[in-house]
Protein backbone atom coordinates (compact mmCIF):
# COMPACT_ATOMS: atom_id res chain seq x y z
CA UNK A 1 0.00 0.00 0.00
CA UNK A 2 1.28 3.59 -0.36
CA UNK A 3 2.25 5.06 2.48
CA UNK A 4 4.10 8.88 3.05
CA UNK A 5 7.40 8.93 3.77
CA UNK A 6 8.85 11.72 6.56
CA UNK A 7 12.09 13.13 7.12
CA UNK A 8 12.50 14.34 10.54
CA UNK A 9 15.51 16.22 11.90
CA UNK A 10 18.99 13.88 12.94
CA UNK A 11 21.15 14.88 15.53
CA UNK A 12 23.98 13.02 13.84
CA UNK A 13 23.95 14.57 11.04
CA UNK A 14 23.28 18.32 11.08
CA UNK A 15 24.67 19.94 8.08
CA UNK A 16 22.21 17.63 5.98
CA UNK A 17 19.23 17.07 8.02
CA UNK A 18 16.48 20.02 9.38
CA UNK A 19 16.21 20.82 12.68
CA UNK A 20 12.29 21.34 12.09
CA UNK A 21 10.64 18.00 11.18
CA UNK A 22 10.14 18.25 7.13
CA UNK A 23 7.18 16.21 6.48
CA UNK A 24 7.06 15.31 2.65
CA UNK A 25 3.54 15.38 1.97
CA UNK A 26 3.66 13.21 -1.70
CA UNK A 27 2.10 9.70 -1.84
CA UNK A 28 4.61 7.39 -2.33
CA UNK A 29 4.71 4.10 -3.08
CA UNK A 30 6.96 1.57 -0.93
CA UNK A 31 6.64 -1.59 -3.43
CA UNK A 32 7.84 -1.08 -6.58
CA UNK A 33 4.83 -1.45 -9.64
CA UNK A 34 6.95 -1.68 -12.60
CA UNK A 35 3.76 -1.45 -14.51
CA UNK A 36 2.13 1.88 -13.07
CA UNK A 37 5.44 3.47 -13.79
CA UNK A 38 5.35 2.39 -17.56
CA UNK A 39 2.35 3.41 -18.09
CA UNK A 40 3.59 7.06 -16.61
CA UNK A 41 6.15 6.85 -18.94
CA UNK A 42 4.17 5.61 -21.28
CA UNK A 43 2.16 9.12 -21.44
CA UNK A 44 2.76 11.16 -24.50
CA UNK A 45 2.36 14.70 -22.60
CA UNK A 46 4.70 13.55 -19.61
CA UNK A 47 8.13 14.88 -20.23
CA UNK A 48 11.34 13.60 -18.19
CA UNK A 49 12.00 17.17 -17.27
CA UNK A 50 9.95 20.08 -17.25
CA UNK A 51 12.74 22.87 -16.62
CA UNK A 52 15.09 22.48 -19.15
CA UNK A 53 17.56 24.83 -17.62
CA UNK A 54 18.19 22.46 -14.90
CA UNK A 55 18.62 19.46 -18.00
CA UNK A 56 21.06 21.50 -19.26
CA UNK A 57 23.04 21.74 -16.78
CA UNK A 58 22.83 18.00 -15.93
CA UNK A 59 24.00 16.97 -19.50
CA UNK A 60 26.75 19.92 -18.81
CA UNK A 61 27.73 17.67 -15.54
CA UNK A 62 27.76 14.69 -17.04
CA UNK A 63 29.10 15.30 -20.58
CA UNK A 64 32.24 16.53 -18.89
CA UNK A 65 33.26 13.16 -17.42
CA UNK A 66 32.63 11.38 -20.95
CA UNK A 67 35.90 10.57 -23.06
CA UNK A 68 36.29 10.91 -26.67
CA UNK A 69 35.45 7.85 -28.98
CA UNK A 70 34.03 6.47 -25.81
CA UNK A 71 31.19 3.57 -26.09
CA UNK A 72 27.88 4.72 -24.29
CA UNK A 73 25.11 3.17 -22.82
CA UNK A 74 22.83 5.90 -21.88
CA UNK A 75 20.37 3.72 -19.59
CA UNK A 76 17.18 5.58 -19.12
CA UNK A 77 17.66 7.62 -21.87
CA UNK A 78 14.17 9.04 -21.78
CA UNK A 79 13.00 11.48 -25.26
CA UNK A 80 17.41 11.26 -25.87
CA UNK A 81 18.04 15.06 -24.80
CA UNK A 82 21.25 13.85 -23.34
CA UNK A 83 21.68 11.44 -25.88
CA UNK A 84 21.89 13.81 -28.27
CA UNK A 85 24.65 15.84 -26.69
CA UNK A 86 26.66 12.11 -26.16
CA UNK A 87 26.80 11.49 -29.29
CA UNK A 88 28.40 14.63 -30.87
CA UNK A 89 31.14 14.21 -29.24
CA UNK A 90 34.15 13.02 -30.71
CA UNK A 91 34.36 9.66 -31.89
CA UNK A 92 31.65 8.45 -29.91
CA UNK A 93 28.72 6.03 -30.20
CA UNK A 94 26.31 5.88 -28.16
CA UNK A 95 23.16 2.94 -27.60
CA UNK A 96 20.21 5.02 -26.14
CA UNK A 97 17.68 2.46 -23.91
CA UNK A 98 14.58 2.71 -22.28
CA UNK A 99 11.49 0.47 -21.64
CA UNK A 100 8.90 2.99 -22.48
CA UNK A 101 7.83 2.92 -26.44
CA UNK A 102 6.91 6.40 -26.14
CA UNK A 103 10.21 7.83 -24.66
CA UNK A 104 12.03 5.99 -27.72
CA UNK A 105 9.99 7.23 -30.38
CA UNK A 106 10.50 10.73 -28.92
CA UNK A 107 14.11 10.18 -28.81
CA UNK A 108 14.11 8.73 -32.54
CA UNK A 109 12.19 11.58 -33.90
CA UNK A 110 15.00 14.10 -31.59
CA UNK A 111 18.11 12.24 -32.73
CA UNK A 112 17.03 11.43 -36.57
CA UNK A 113 19.09 9.97 -38.87
CA UNK A 114 22.83 9.19 -36.98
CA UNK A 115 25.44 6.42 -37.72
CA UNK A 116 26.76 6.59 -34.24
CA UNK A 117 23.62 5.93 -32.46
CA UNK A 118 21.36 3.60 -31.60
CA UNK A 119 17.66 3.34 -29.62
CA UNK A 120 16.69 -0.49 -27.46
CA UNK A 121 13.63 -0.89 -26.00
CA UNK A 122 15.04 -2.53 -22.47
CA UNK A 123 13.93 -3.08 -19.08
CA UNK A 124 16.01 -3.01 -16.68
CA UNK A 125 13.63 -5.34 -14.30
CA UNK A 126 13.18 -7.86 -16.90
CA UNK A 127 15.87 -9.94 -19.49
CA UNK A 128 17.97 -7.97 -21.84
CA UNK A 129 20.89 -8.22 -23.89
CA UNK A 130 23.49 -5.50 -23.32
CA UNK A 131 27.30 -5.33 -24.26
CA UNK A 132 29.54 -5.69 -21.40
CA UNK A 133 32.05 -3.32 -22.84
CA UNK A 134 30.93 0.24 -22.38
CA UNK A 135 33.91 3.07 -21.48
CA UNK A 136 31.14 4.75 -19.83
CA UNK A 137 27.53 3.75 -18.66
CA UNK A 138 25.01 7.42 -17.84
CA UNK A 139 22.45 7.43 -15.50
CA UNK A 140 20.26 10.54 -15.80
CA UNK A 141 17.54 10.09 -13.19
CA UNK A 142 16.63 6.36 -14.28
CA UNK A 143 17.71 4.20 -11.27
CA UNK A 144 15.60 6.60 -8.99
CA UNK A 145 12.22 4.80 -10.75
CA UNK A 146 12.75 1.66 -9.08
CA UNK A 147 11.30 2.52 -6.09
CA UNK A 148 12.98 0.17 -4.12
CA UNK A 149 16.75 -0.20 -2.68
CA UNK A 150 16.95 -3.51 -3.68
CA UNK A 151 16.43 -3.14 -7.39
CA UNK A 152 18.24 -0.36 -7.13
CA UNK A 153 21.30 -2.39 -6.16
CA UNK A 154 20.23 -5.13 -8.38
CA UNK A 155 20.51 -2.31 -11.43
CA UNK A 156 23.77 -0.64 -10.29
CA UNK A 157 25.52 -3.91 -9.75
CA UNK A 158 24.68 -5.03 -13.38
CA UNK A 159 25.18 -1.34 -14.87
CA UNK A 160 28.92 -1.61 -13.33
CA UNK A 161 29.45 -4.74 -14.53
CA UNK A 162 28.89 -3.79 -18.04
CA UNK A 163 32.21 -1.13 -18.07
CA UNK A 164 35.39 -2.02 -19.31
CA UNK A 165 38.00 -1.90 -17.20
CA UNK A 166 38.50 2.01 -16.41
CA UNK A 167 35.15 2.73 -17.43
CA UNK A 168 33.43 4.91 -15.93
CA UNK A 169 29.29 5.23 -14.43
CA UNK A 170 28.44 7.91 -14.51
CA UNK A 171 25.46 8.57 -11.92
CA UNK A 172 22.89 11.98 -11.87
CA UNK A 173 20.48 11.09 -10.14
CA UNK A 174 18.11 12.01 -6.93
CA UNK A 175 20.02 12.12 -3.13
CA UNK A 176 17.97 12.04 -0.27
CA UNK A 177 20.47 14.32 1.88
CA UNK A 178 20.04 17.06 -1.11
CA UNK A 179 16.34 16.74 -0.75
CA UNK A 180 16.66 17.34 3.34
CA UNK A 181 18.97 20.24 2.74
CA UNK A 182 17.03 22.21 0.22
CA UNK A 183 13.95 21.60 2.76
CA UNK A 184 15.74 22.17 5.57
CA UNK A 185 16.56 25.93 3.58
CA UNK A 186 13.61 26.40 2.62
CA UNK A 187 11.59 25.98 6.06
CA UNK A 188 13.47 28.81 7.42
CA UNK A 189 12.50 31.18 4.42
CA UNK A 190 9.18 30.17 5.30
CA UNK A 191 8.18 27.55 2.27
CA UNK A 192 7.00 24.62 2.12
CA UNK A 193 9.66 21.37 1.64
CA UNK A 194 9.22 19.97 -1.92
CA UNK A 195 8.15 16.37 -1.99
CA UNK A 196 9.88 13.48 -3.77
CA UNK A 197 7.59 12.24 -6.40
CA UNK A 198 5.65 8.93 -6.60
CA UNK A 199 7.30 7.51 -8.72
CA UNK A 200 11.09 8.24 -7.04
CA UNK A 201 12.58 6.73 -4.32
CA UNK A 202 15.71 8.52 -4.30
CA UNK A 203 19.17 7.32 -2.92
CA UNK A 204 20.72 7.79 -0.10
CA UNK A 205 24.30 8.99 -0.81
CA UNK A 206 26.40 6.62 1.79
CA UNK A 207 23.99 3.45 1.39
CA UNK A 208 25.36 4.34 -3.10
CA UNK A 209 28.91 5.17 -2.20
CA UNK A 210 29.00 1.75 0.00
CA UNK A 211 27.06 -0.08 -2.47
CA UNK A 212 29.13 0.62 -5.38
CA UNK A 213 32.86 0.20 -3.62
CA UNK A 214 31.25 -2.85 -2.69
CA UNK A 215 31.37 -3.86 -6.17
CA UNK A 216 34.69 -2.84 -7.04
CA UNK A 217 34.16 0.70 -7.96
CA UNK A 218 36.24 3.78 -6.74
CA UNK A 219 34.22 7.10 -6.42
CA UNK A 220 36.28 9.54 -8.92
CA UNK A 221 34.19 12.63 -9.11
CA UNK A 222 31.32 13.86 -6.75
CA UNK A 223 29.54 16.70 -7.52
CA UNK A 224 25.97 18.75 -7.59
CA UNK A 225 23.87 21.83 -8.82
CA UNK A 226 23.69 23.59 -5.47
CA UNK A 227 24.15 26.70 -6.47
CA UNK A 228 20.88 26.54 -8.93
CA UNK A 229 18.64 24.93 -6.36
CA UNK A 230 19.04 27.34 -3.66
CA UNK A 231 18.91 30.42 -6.18
CA UNK A 232 15.67 28.90 -7.89
CA UNK A 233 14.04 26.67 -5.54
CA UNK A 234 14.93 28.65 -2.07
CA UNK A 235 15.76 32.26 -2.65
CA UNK A 236 13.17 33.04 -5.87
CA UNK A 237 10.11 31.53 -4.37
CA UNK A 238 10.61 33.34 -1.21
CA UNK A 239 10.87 36.29 -2.69
CA UNK A 240 8.66 35.68 -5.69
CA UNK A 241 5.03 33.38 -5.95
CA UNK A 242 5.34 33.49 -9.51
CA UNK A 243 7.47 30.95 -10.49
CA UNK A 244 8.27 29.65 -14.11
CA UNK A 245 11.42 27.65 -14.72
CA UNK A 246 12.09 29.51 -18.28
CA UNK A 247 12.68 32.75 -16.34
CA UNK A 248 15.31 35.25 -17.23
CA UNK A 249 16.24 34.74 -13.32
CA UNK A 250 16.63 31.25 -13.45
CA UNK A 251 18.69 31.43 -16.90
CA UNK A 252 20.89 33.44 -14.75
CA UNK A 253 20.85 31.27 -11.91
CA UNK A 254 21.94 28.42 -14.55
CA UNK A 255 25.15 30.16 -15.24
CA UNK A 256 28.48 27.92 -14.67
CA UNK A 257 30.35 31.12 -13.80
CA UNK A 258 28.10 31.96 -10.88
CA UNK A 259 28.08 28.24 -9.55
CA UNK A 260 31.94 27.92 -9.94
CA UNK A 261 31.83 31.26 -7.83
CA UNK A 262 29.32 30.69 -4.99
CA UNK A 263 31.00 26.60 -4.63
CA UNK A 264 28.64 24.87 -3.53
CA UNK A 265 28.40 21.54 -5.33
CA UNK A 266 26.29 19.20 -4.17
CA UNK A 267 25.44 20.86 -0.89
CA UNK A 268 21.42 21.86 -1.16
CA UNK A 269 21.72 19.61 -4.69
CA UNK A 270 18.31 17.15 -4.91
CA UNK A 271 20.40 16.02 -7.79
CA UNK A 272 23.63 14.87 -7.50
CA UNK A 273 26.73 13.60 -10.02
CA UNK A 274 28.79 10.51 -9.02
CA UNK A 275 31.44 9.23 -11.48
CA UNK A 276 33.01 5.56 -10.20
CA UNK A 277 35.63 4.02 -12.01
CA UNK A 278 36.13 0.25 -12.83
C1 LIG B 1 13.24 10.89 -15.52
S1 LIG B 1 13.31 9.99 -17.01
C2 LIG B 1 14.97 10.37 -17.47
C3 LIG B 1 15.20 10.33 -18.95
C4 LIG B 1 16.55 10.82 -19.40
N1 LIG B 1 17.62 10.03 -18.83
C5 LIG B 1 16.71 12.27 -19.02
O1 LIG B 1 17.44 12.54 -18.07
O2 LIG B 1 16.12 13.13 -19.66
C6 LIG B 1 13.41 8.32 -16.47
C7 LIG B 1 13.47 7.34 -17.61
O3 LIG B 1 13.72 6.04 -17.09
C8 LIG B 1 12.96 5.13 -17.84
N2 LIG B 1 12.77 3.90 -17.04
C9 LIG B 1 12.15 3.78 -15.85
N3 LIG B 1 12.15 2.50 -15.43
C10 LIG B 1 12.82 1.79 -16.37
C11 LIG B 1 13.14 0.40 -16.49
N4 LIG B 1 12.77 -0.51 -15.59
N5 LIG B 1 13.87 0.02 -17.57
C12 LIG B 1 14.25 0.92 -18.51
N6 LIG B 1 13.93 2.23 -18.46
C13 LIG B 1 13.23 2.67 -17.39
C14 LIG B 1 11.66 5.86 -18.13
O4 LIG B 1 10.95 5.31 -19.22
C15 LIG B 1 12.17 7.26 -18.40
O5 LIG B 1 12.42 7.49 -19.74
Amino acid sequence: MPQTRSTTASSSDRLSAPAVPVTVSEVQPTVHNNKEVLEYWNRANVESMYDKHLLKSEIDLIRRHIPDGAKVLDAGCGEGEGTCVYCQIPGATVQGVDFSGTRLAKAAERLGKRDNVTLKKVDFLGCYDLDRDYNAIVSQRFLINLVEWRLQQKVLSDLASRLTKGGKLILLEGSQQGVDELNHLRVLLGLEPLPVKWHNLFFSDQALVEHLTSQGLALEAHDGLGAFFVLTRGIRPALDSSLNWDSPFNLKAANPELADLLGLGPRFSRLKLWVFRR
